[in-house]
C-alpha cells in the first residue's frame, strides 16, 4: 500500500499514521492514541476534515492527544457519551507475532486501554523497531502512589524488576494523566503474556498494566512510504 506526502522526517511512523487516518469515514466516532505515530495520524485526519470535508468525532487518551485533536481541528466526545466506538488507533511499545502489545511508554496506557477496548475495531500504528517474535519490553504499571512498596513486592514475586519511573524536568516521579505513579517492570521475554496479564491485573494497587489483548490489525510503516498490514485472525 503506497502512502502520500511523506515528508521524510519519520517516514515508517508517518506512513503508518497517514494510512490509518485512512480509515476514518464521515459519522464515525474514533478512539484517538497517544505517541509520536499517532500524532502524524492526527494531523492527517485534520487535513481530512479540512480539505475533504470528513465529519467524525474523536474519544482522547490522554492530555497529549487532546491538545493535538483540538490543534487538527477534531471535534471531541467521551466514552460516557459514546460508549462504543467504530475504530479506535493507537501506537505501541511492542507487538508480537500473536499480536500481544506493549504499551504505556508514554505513561498513557490506563486511558488507552479503556478507550481501544471500547472500540470494535482497534488498529495499531508502529514504525518496524517495534515487531519482535515474542514481548521483549518493560511492562508500564499504573500504580495508585500509596500502593507502590505493596505492588513492588509482588510484581518482584511475579519474577519482574519494578523500577519508578522518574520525570524529566521535574523532580521526582513522573504523574500520569490520572495522578498515578508508573512502575516499570522488566520481565525478560514474556513466553505468556496472557497469563501475566491476567496476573498483573489481580494485585490490589494495580491501576492498569500495558500489556493488551485486543489487537485489531497493525499498521507497520516502511522507509519508503509504504505500509504493511497484518490482521489477526477470528478465533
Ligand atoms: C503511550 O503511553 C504509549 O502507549 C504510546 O502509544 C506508545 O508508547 C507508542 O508511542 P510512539 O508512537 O511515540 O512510539
Amino acid at each position: 500500500m503506497k502512502e502520500r506526502n511523506i515528508s521524510g522526517e519519520n517516514p515508517e511512523k508517518e506512513a503508518a499514521g497517514i494510512a490509518a487516518a485512512g480509515l476514518v469515514s464521515s459519522g464515525m466516532v474514533v478512539g484517538l492514541g497517544t505517541g509520536s505515530t499517532v500524532a502524524y495520524a492526527l494531523q492527517e485526519l485534520g487535513r481530512r476534515i479540512k480539505e475533504e470535508g470528513l465529519e467524525f468525532f474523536g474519544v482522547v487518551t490522554s492530555y497529549q492527544s487532546e491538545m493535538l485533536a483540538i490543534k487538527a481541528g477534531i471535534p471531541l466526545t467521551s466514552l460516557s457519551q459514546h460508549p462504543i466506538l467504530d475504530l479506535a488507533i493507537d501506537g505501541a511499545d511492542r507487538v508480537d507475532s500473536n499480536f500481544y502489545a506493549i504499551k504505556g511508554g508514554g505513561a498513557a496506557h490506563t486511558r488507552e486501554k479503556l478507550v481501544s477496548m471500547s472500540a470494535k475495531r482497534f488498529v495499531v500504528v508502529l514504525d518496524s523497531s517495534k515487531l519482535s517474535e515474542k514481548l521483549d519490553h518493560y511492562v508500564p504499571v499504573e500504580i495508585l502512589p500509596m500502593a507502590r512498596e505493596l505492588v513492588s513486592a509482588k510484581l518482584k514475586e511475579l519474577g519482574g524488576k519494578p523500577k519508578l519511573r522518574l520525570a524529566s524536568r521535574k523532580d521526582g516521579p513522573v504523574i500520569t494523566d490520572n495522578g498515578n505513579f508508573v512502575l516499570d517492570t522488566d520481565f525478560g521475554i514474556i513466553e505468556a503474556p496472557e497469563e501475566l496479564s491476567l496476573k498483573l491485573s489481580a494485585i490490589p494497587g494495580v491501576v492498569e498494566h500495558g500489556i493488551f489483548s485486543n489487537v485489531d490489525e497493525v499498521y507497520i510503516g516502511k522507509q519508503d512510504g509504504t505500509v504493511k498490514i497484518l490482521k489477526k485472525k477470528k478465533a
